[in-house]
């Protein structure tokens, strides 16, 4: 009799993700899902038998995860719980069609949701001549937790199936055996491995850092977290404690199981102002009474990595403008904080080499707007020295930090841009200072 009925529990708990898989989250399916464990928790969770399956790995579409798992996925998909924006971006500085997510998609979506149909990516991928390399960590199969201290992060495999749901549920808790990994001991009507390691940085190592350490290039977060931040003594957290922040809750809302500490699916990052606002600080000052040399600290309070970390895309600038007593600006200054493309720093005299190599737009793009600023690290405070030519009398000194999700298309455009960092300093300049004619006939 009870055999019977794990059997029928079974197919019922397959059909549902059949069904699933067929109309998207179903109300109909929840319901059905759901009260089939209900009505007999006790064996669904002893019958290893009756436990559902995921054949399709990392494939798995998340609706199938989110009939149960209902305000994780809704954190997923929706980003609730956080300020994530998606704006329409713009690729290059002469495109004239603005790229938008699909109308299915969120706007608040998290990043990991849309990885597989985000169309910035899809666009810039499809420009190279080897745009497979790009995919592995845009949509990867089912994989194992590399070692803490490797040296080198390999990539991980390119998922053949179902890429347009980019990275899934199944992406970050399919092992390769096919279980789900995760925090606690569970009964869970599919089989669960328990992995301590899924709290820890390892287990976001394989997509956010690739090959070895280089300092100041891109795809190094997971690297620059664990050699300049926890190595170095700066912090304990790890990257779940501040891109999971935590709750407490059911994990599966329909089930007779207790309230549980929960991280929250939202991993607010680049396109989170409150985030973003978190990693850096500013201030200036001026460094001798009288005299025009004004320094600039920027310093990485916030993050657990450099500023701005990841992809080569991103970057921060650093606005300096010295205004008259009158409010015109006088004199301005500006930086560009940028992770390199390449192991060396981005340089104009690399263009047409890039141009002949296998990633060519992305390589030629990162040079053309190079030398700039290194990324600042973990911990590190970046001072700037600016000495402007400055008649003697009094101003005002105005400067801003700006986070540049693009740094690619131009700068005039404002919606893939934040400002996070503002100060302001009253500085008199006095006639004939002998420092500042000195200084300026040496700067550093
Ligand atoms: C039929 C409902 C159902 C479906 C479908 C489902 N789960 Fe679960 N899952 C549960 C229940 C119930 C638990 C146990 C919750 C508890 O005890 O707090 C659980 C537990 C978990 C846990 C915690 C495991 C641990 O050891 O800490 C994770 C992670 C998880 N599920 C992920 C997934 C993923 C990923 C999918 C889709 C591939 C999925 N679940 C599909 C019901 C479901
Ligand atoms: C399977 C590969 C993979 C794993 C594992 C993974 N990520 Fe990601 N992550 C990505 C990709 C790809 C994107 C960018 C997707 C896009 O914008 O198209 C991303 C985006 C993000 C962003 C948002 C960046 C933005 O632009 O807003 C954050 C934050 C983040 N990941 C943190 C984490 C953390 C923390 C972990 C570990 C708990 C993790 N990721 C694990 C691949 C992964
Ligand atoms: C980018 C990787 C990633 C993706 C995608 C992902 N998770 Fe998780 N999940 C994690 C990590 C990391 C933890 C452990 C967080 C912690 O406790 O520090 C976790 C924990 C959990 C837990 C245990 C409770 C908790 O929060 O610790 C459940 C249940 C869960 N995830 C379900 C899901 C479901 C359902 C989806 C899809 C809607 C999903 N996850 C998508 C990385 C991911
Ligand atoms: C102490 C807090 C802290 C820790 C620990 C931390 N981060 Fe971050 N993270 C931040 C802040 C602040 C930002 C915003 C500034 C920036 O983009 O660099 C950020 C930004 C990001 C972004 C956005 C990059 C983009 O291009 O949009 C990703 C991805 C990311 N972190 C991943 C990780 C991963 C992976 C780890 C662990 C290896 C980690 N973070 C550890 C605070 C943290
Ligand atoms: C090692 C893994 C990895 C590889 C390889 C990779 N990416 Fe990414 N990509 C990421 C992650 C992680 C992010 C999320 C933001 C970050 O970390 O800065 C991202 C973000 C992006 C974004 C920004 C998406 C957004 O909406 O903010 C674009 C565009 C992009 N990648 C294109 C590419 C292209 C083109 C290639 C190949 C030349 C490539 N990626 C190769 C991991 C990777």
């Amino acid at each position: 009799m009870v055999g019977k009925r794990r059997v029928v529990l079974s197919l019922l708990l397959r059909a549902g993700v059949q069904l699933v898989r067929a109309s998207g989250p179903a109300i109909l399916c929840c319901t059905i899902v759901a009260l089939s464990y209900a009505a007999e928790p006790s064996s669904a969770a002893t019958a290893e038998s009756s436990k559902m399956v995921f054949p399709d790995g990392a494939a798995t579409p998340s609706e199938v995860c989110g009939v149960c798992h209902k305000a994780t996925y809704k954190e997923f998909t929706q980003g609730t719980g956080a300020d994530l924006h998606w704006g329409a971006m713009k690729l290059v500085p002469s495109s004239t069609a603005l790229m938008e997510l699909d109308k299915k998609s969120s706007p608040s979506a998290t990043a990991h949701h849309i990885a597989g149909s985000d169309p910035w990516p899809i666009q810039a991928r499809g420009f190279e001549r080897a745009p497979n390399e790009c995919n592995v960590c845009h949509f990867p199969e089912a994989f194992s937790y590399p070692d803490a201290a490797v040296a080198k992060i390999e990539r991980p495999a390119l998922r053949a199936a179902n890429r347009e749901s980019g990275i899934t549920c199944a992406s970050c808790h399919v092992t390769p055996e096919g279980k789900i990994r995760g925090p606690y001991v569970v009964d869970a009507p599919h089989e669960t491995v328990v992995d301590p390691r899924i709290q820890t940085s390892v287990a976001c190592a394989y997509c956010h850092s690739d090959g070895t350490r280089i300092v100041g290039k891109q795809t190094q977060t997971f690297l620059e977290w664990r050699d300049d931040f926890k190595n170095a003594g700066l912090g304990q957290q790890q990257c779940q404690d501040c891109h999971m922040p935590k709750t407490v809750r059911k994990l599966a809302e329909d089930f007779p199981v207790p309230d549980r500490v929960v991280s929250r699916h939202t991993w607010p990052g680049g396109h989170s102002f409150q985030r973003l606002a978190s990693a850096l600080s500013l201030a200036i000052t001026q460094s001798k009474e009288g005299a025009s040399r004004l320094t600039f600290h920027v310093t990485n309070i916030g993050a657990g990595h450099s500023v701005p970390t990841g992809s080569n895309r991103r970057a921060v600038y650093l606005t300096a403008e010295v205004l008259s007593a009158k409010g015109d600006i006088v004199a301005s200054n500006d930086w560009m904080f940028a992770p390199w493309m390449l192991g060396r720093p981005d340089d104009k005299k690399h263009v047409e080499e890039d141009l002949k190599g296998p990633n060519p737009i992305a390589t030629s793009q990162a040079d053309m707007q190079g030398p700039h600023a290194t990324i600042i690290r973990a911990g590190e405070d970046r001072v700037l020295d600016w000495i402007p030519s400055l008649p003697a009398g009094e101003y005002a000194v105005r400067a801003t930090l700006t986070y540049d999700l693009n740094r690619y298309n131009d700068r005039a455009f404002k919606g893939d841009q934040f400002e996070i960092g503002k100060a302001t300093l009253g500085i008199k300049v006095s006639a004939g200072s002998d420092v500042v004619a000195e200084e300026r006939a040496s700067p550093q």
